[in-house]
């Protein structure tokens, strides 16, 4: 039987695409601060904190509990908007956003690499080419995501290892806050997406296309505009 994490699944897209799993066959760890959202008996859930020490010993011990990992799918994330008055929140964006990603990485990955295959998907966004005043931690730490794991997955490809790197728009969950989402997508929709991309294994997913061209060229109106200190 194929075996799933879902990195931040009690809520969103991750609960959604652990749903799907579970209907698809698959078993599933998931981890959230939150308990479960889901009973199965295929499911298994461990409360984490992604931003904290204690995230990768954890994320070890369920890997050692499933007895492999076929996907691993980080899902975690946090959208908070600037408050100047409080930037650490901007700091733990940062951290759940990429720094969680990474650590996820460097504990699956190694596991991976040493079965001789596997496949990590992690969520980015079509914000990863925008600079926006208005959630700078949440741009930055998607462009950050985004660089590092379309370089990971070029280095890892010729040892098996697929990573993925799959950049939506707006999804229908709460952390979609804009008060304006064009070619907002449903959470259904969102995981056909991703189980299309645990079946291809594609390098990077941009979804919806139309919404991906249409931040590639706001992109460096963004950055004009931030320079020049407009929001
Ligand atoms: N919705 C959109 O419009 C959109 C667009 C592009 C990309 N994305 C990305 O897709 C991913 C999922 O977003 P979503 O819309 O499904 O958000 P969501 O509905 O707010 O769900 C976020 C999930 O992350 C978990 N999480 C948050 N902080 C965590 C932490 N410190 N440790 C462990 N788990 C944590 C939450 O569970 P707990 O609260 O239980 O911890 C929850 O299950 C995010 O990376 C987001 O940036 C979303």
């Amino acid at each position: 039987m194929r075996h799933g994490f879902v990195i931040g699944n009690t809520d969103g897209i991750g609960l959604a695409l652990t749903r799907r799993l579970l209907a698809e066959g698959w078993a599933v760890t998931g981890m959230s601060r939150r308990p479960a959202a889901v009973e199965h008996d295929r499911y298994v859930h461990v409360a984490a904190d992604v931003a904290t020490p204690e995230f990768p010993p954890s994320l070890a011990r369920a890997l050692d509990a499933a007895g492999g990992v076929d996907l691993c799918v980080y899902a975690a994330g946090v959208g908070d908007l600037l408050d100047p008055d409080d930037l650490a929140a901007q700091t733990r964006v940062l951290e759940v956003n990429l720094i969680g990603a990474a650590r996820a990485v460097e504990v699956v990955v190694p596991r991976m690499l040493a079965a001789g295959g596997g496949h990590f998907i992690g969520l980015s966004s079509l914000a990863d080419t925008l600079i926006t005043p208005v959630a700078p931690g949440y741009a930055a730490s998607k462009a950050g995501l985004s660089s590092y794991l379309i370089a990971l997955g070029a280095a890892l490809r010729p040892r098996g290892v697929h990573v993925s790197t799959v950049r939506f728009g707006f999804v229908d969950t709460k952390m979609a806050k804009a008060p304006v989402r064009p070619m907002m997508i449903t959470v259904d929709r969102a995981v056909d997406v991703l189980m299309r991309c645990v079946r291809t294994r594609a390098a990077v997913v941009s979804y919806p296309r139309r919404m991906a061209v249409l931040t590639a060229a706001l992109g460096p109106v963004a950055r004009a505009r931030a320079r020049l200190g407009s929001r």
